[in-house]
């Protein structure tokens, strides 16, 4: 039976007053308030495909459950007195992350994560909790470990796209510690963007209760601009459309898009099988049948998915994808956005026409 918004939210203050009740007894005046913001944000989102998308088979797999259900949460965290670091059962359906999976003792002494590439970052205080769920699903390693051997421009059954997955704010603010994105060999990446202190980790940015930023608190240092996505601090024209005018978003924006060309040309001069993206539909890149420059409805189904990757295509696009899937990444870190798109260019430009000479790399 669906409950009520009403008698959730009694609910969940309930709960929450029993979990930690002699902390915050005193504030409990504050508490209806900040559960109607929790209820209205993603995380307290009952009907998101995040929640909802296991309904059909009745649990969250292992695999999935530690960032999907509030019950996995606790799994992995140990505070369900399993071992950390691991789920061990398949977690509840329809359970989003709600007070229990961030106010448990495990949860409020949680302080190193470890990421997809086994690297691991500690001192993170309140945000790691945000790092465990916001941190993608593969590395730059896994990327390297499949194209391994392979003839950069040689088609391979072996290959398959790599998803980075949804939500990996931590692994791009972290950069070239944890290898979020792929590496080109022989090149540097920036690592951690540390901002200025007042805004360097997540929840100094990010209510942890509505997931919002205060975007007010940005213009006190960036005067001047009515939209964040206006921000630039830096002056270079790195996309080489001669206009530095706007946001350094404009830039990454400008580098994507023409990395977005770029993938095309090499599937259509290189593989010999053309090539598209559809952000909506799993696994993103699909053969483009009739040749159009764009992905249908009826081309974006997972039998026609892309397969006919070579290394250098498979690189450029998981780059393409770790890009697309932090839509803050001009926030996070800037910098390592910009090389992550100017190196891909630079390695299909070997292969297909970019014009490399007019681009900047931070
Ligand atoms: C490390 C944490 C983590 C793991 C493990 C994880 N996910 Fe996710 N997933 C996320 C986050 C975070 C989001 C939400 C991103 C957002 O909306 O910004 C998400 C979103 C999704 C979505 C919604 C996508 C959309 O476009 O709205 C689906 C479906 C999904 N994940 C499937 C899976 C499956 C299937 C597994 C297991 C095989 C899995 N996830 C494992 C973190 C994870
Ligand atoms: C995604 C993780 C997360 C969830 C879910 C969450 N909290 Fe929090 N909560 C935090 C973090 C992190 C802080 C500390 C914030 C800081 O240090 O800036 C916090 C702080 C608090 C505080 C201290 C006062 C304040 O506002 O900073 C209270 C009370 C609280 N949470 C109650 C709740 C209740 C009740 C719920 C469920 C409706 C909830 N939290 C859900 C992460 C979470
Ligand atoms: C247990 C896993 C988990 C934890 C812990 C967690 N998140 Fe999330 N987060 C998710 C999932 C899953 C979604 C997608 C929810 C949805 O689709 O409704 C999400 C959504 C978000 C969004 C909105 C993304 C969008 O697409 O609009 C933001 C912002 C966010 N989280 C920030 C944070 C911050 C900051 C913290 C730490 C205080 C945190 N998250 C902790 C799993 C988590
Ligand atoms: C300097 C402030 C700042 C820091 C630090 C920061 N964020 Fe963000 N984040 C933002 C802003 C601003 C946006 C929205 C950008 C936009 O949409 O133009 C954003 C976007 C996001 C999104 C995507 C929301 C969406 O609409 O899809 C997620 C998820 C997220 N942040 C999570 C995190 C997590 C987790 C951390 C810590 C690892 C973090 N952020 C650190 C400011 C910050
Ligand atoms: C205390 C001052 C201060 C605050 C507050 C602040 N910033 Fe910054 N911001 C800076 C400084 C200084 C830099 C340059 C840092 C560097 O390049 O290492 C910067 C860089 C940036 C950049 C990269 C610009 C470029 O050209 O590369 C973006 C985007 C940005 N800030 C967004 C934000 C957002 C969004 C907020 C609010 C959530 C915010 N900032 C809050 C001082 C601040």
């Amino acid at each position: 039976m669906a409950l009520s918004g009403k008698s959730r939210l009694s609910g969940v203050v309930t709960a929450f007053v029993m979990l930690v009740s002699p902390v915050v007894a005193q504030e409990s005046s504050e508490l209806p308030a900040l559960i109607e913001q929790w209820l209205a944000s993603p995380h307290g989102d009952y009907t998101s495909p995040s929640f909802t998308h296991w309904n059909e088979d009745g649990e969250v797999p292992p695999n999935c459950a530690a960032c999907h259900s509030q019950t996995g949460f606790i799994d992995f965290l140990g505070a369900d007195g399993s071992m950390p670091g691991v789920v061990d059962h398949a977690a509840a359906i329809n359970a989003p992350i709600g007070c229990a999976s961030c106010h448990t003792s495990e949860a409020h002494a949680l302080d190193s994560v470890a990421f997809p590439s086994g690297e691991t970052v500690d001192g993170l205080g309140a945000s790691a909790v945000c790092t465990v769920c916001h941190q993608g699903r593969q590395s730059g390693d896994n990327v390297l470990g499949a194209t391994r051997g392979i003839d950069e421009d040689t088609i391979s059954p072996d290959l398959a796209f790599l998803n980075v997955h949804y939500g990996i704010a931590a692994a791009v603010m972290h950069g070239s510690e944890t290898r979020g994105g792929f590496h080109y060999p022989g090149k540097t990446y920036a690592g951690r963007f540390t901002h200025v202190p007042s805004v360097n980790t997540c929840v100094a940015c990010h209510d942890a209760h509505t997931t919002q930023v205060a975007t007010d608190s940005c213009t006190s240092c960036h005067r001047g601009v009515e939209n964040i996505r206006d921000i630039r601090t830096r002056h270079q024209d790195f996309d080489g459309d001669g206009d530095n005018a706007g946001g350094i978003h404009a830039e990454i924006f400008g580098l994507h898009r023409q990395l977005y060309a770029a993938i095309q040309a090499y599937g259509t001069e290189v593989t010999n099988a053309p090539i598209g993206y559809a952000s909506g539909a799993f696994p993103y890149f699909f053969n483009d049948t009739d040749g159009d420059g764009q992905i249908s409805a009826d081309e974006a189904i997972f039998p026609n998915r892309y397969q006919s990757w070579t290394p250098r295509l498979l690189k450029a696009a998981y780059n393409y994808q770790v890009v697309q899937k932090d839509p803050g990444g001009y926030v996070h870190n800037p910098s390592y956005v910009l090389q992550l798109l100017y190196d891909s260019l630079e390695s299909l430009s070997l292969k297909v026409d970019v014009e490399m000479s007019v681009l900047r790399r931070p």
